[in-house]
């Protein structure tokens, strides 16, 4: 493993974890020691957690040896490099490597954007020079991308997969072209999130609320870019641009204002969100909403009517029966509107099943909801929402 820096300690340790013997090259006696001491405290984390046995522990740490020279990798199999994203450095690395490694040797980068060609040919066993890009946190992140480039030969690509599974990765297999798989499918869309910011449509707090609450994903889009680092998605987006040459990958010129300023997200403590400290992931602000409702506001709100007895309209007579608002759902005929009461029976049911509620809480929310036909039962309601068909004339 050459480098110990936020890639290269998460791999040294995935791979000590492994049962692999993982002797890693930092560029002072320093650096080795803060790279021991990183992967220390991320083995420790795991320990705590309960996710990694102390034993367990302790025998991955002594399969790792950190050292200042590159000749201490020369009885190596793999050689994974994880140095910083220039390309002439790893150029000038992958000659030294190839000078030192014995001729059956994998050399592997992890580059997240550079042609992994442009090093290959650098050596004399281009066919054994493959991309294999894992991803951050490298000891929690299950994927691991393995770039082929047109010389690669299938089986230093087999046995790069056989490794990437050994380390309880999912190898996927791409062709060496910028991006690769995941970022050129997610940074056009992080891209866009920016765009949508800059443009003034919507805030940030709720561009990244609409793709939490409304598409179940795990952190918002501008988060994410805070979690990733201006700068390194810069570089990423960057390199694609100039690859493929289409807008959709062109940074949006706000990224580059607030590398600019050094605010490059959770690592400087400040990028589209402000956070307690340099590398914390608390917010400074309060509430994803970021914006503060006047006291009482909507508390005239009690009755709630909702036309319609579709998916929507259901859920949303739940939800708001489930809050403890009196709800009138109107329904276009008897039968419809009994259906509707039995399926939102049906669904707080099971909600009982799984332990998220209680049957007198089930009683209670039934006894809110009221189904009718009649269009005069809405008349005292606070406020309706409908839920019929999407059809502008209805
Ligand atoms: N950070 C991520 O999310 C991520 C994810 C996947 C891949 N990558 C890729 O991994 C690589 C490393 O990224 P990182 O985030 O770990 O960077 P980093 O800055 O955390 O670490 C870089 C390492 O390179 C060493 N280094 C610096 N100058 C050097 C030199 N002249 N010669 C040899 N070593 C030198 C540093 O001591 C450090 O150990 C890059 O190619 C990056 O694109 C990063």
């Amino acid at each position: 493993m050459s480098d110990q820096g936020t890639m290269g300690s998460g791999i040294t340790e995935v791979c000590a974890r492994a049962g692999y013997r993982v002797v890693f090259r930092e560029i002072t006696d320093d650096a080795v020691e803060a790279g021991m001491a990183r992967i220390k405290q991320s083995m420790e984390r795991g320990v705590d957690k309960g996710k990694l046995a102390a034993d367990d522990r302790d025998a991955a740490l002594g399969r790792i040896s950190g050292t200042t020279s590159y000749d201490d990798l020369k009885t190596c199999d793999v050689v994974i490099e994880a140095v910083p994203e220039k390309l002439e450095m790893k150029q000038d690395l992958f000659r030294s490597l190839d000078a030192l490694l014995p001729p059956h040797a994998i050399l592997a980068t992890n580059t997240s954007s550079l042609p992994v060609i442009e090093m290959a040919v650098q050596t004399g066993r281009p066919s054994r020079v493959i991309g294999l890009h894992f991803f951050n946190p490298a000891p929690v992140m299950g994927l691991v991308e393995l770039v082929k480039t047109v010389v690669t030969d299938p089986d230093a690509l087999e046995a790069a997969s056989a490794f990437a599974r050994a380390l309880g990765k999912t190898p996927v297999v791409c062709q060496d072209r910028a991006g690769f798989i995941a970022n050129l499918l997610l940074f056009p869309y992080l891209n866009n999130a920016v765009k949508m910011l800059e443009s003034g449509f919507a805030t940030r707090a709720d561009i990244d609320a609409a793709m939490v609450f409304g598409c179940g994903h795990p952190m918002g889009r501008l988060a994410l870019l805070d979690l990733i680092g201006l700068d390194s998605a810069f570089e990423i987006l960057d390199a694609m641009y100039r690859q493929f040459r289409e807008t959709v990958y062109a940074p949006a010129p706000l990224i580059r204002q607030l590398m600019t300023a050094d605010f490059l997200g959770r690592k400087t403590a400040r990028g589209f969100y402000s956070y307690e400290e340099a590398g914390s992931p608390r917010v400074r602000e309060t509430g994803h909403h970021g914006r503060e409702l006047p006291a009482g506001a909507g508390s005239h709100v009690r009755r709630i009517g909702v036309l319609g007895s579709g998916t929507m309209a259901n859920g949303i007579a739940e939800v708001a029966a489930k809050a403890g608002y009196q709800v009138v759902l109107r329904a276009r005929s008897t039968q419809r509107a009994s259906e509707s009461q039995a399926k939102i029976a049906k669904s707080l049911g099971k909600a009982v099943e799984r332990g998220k509620m209680t049957q007198e809480q089930l009683d209670a929310t039934l006894a809110l909801l009221e189904t009718t036909t009649e269009m005069d039962a809405l008349s005292s309601c606070d406020l309706l929402v409908e839920g019929i068909a999407e059809e502008l004339d209805l």
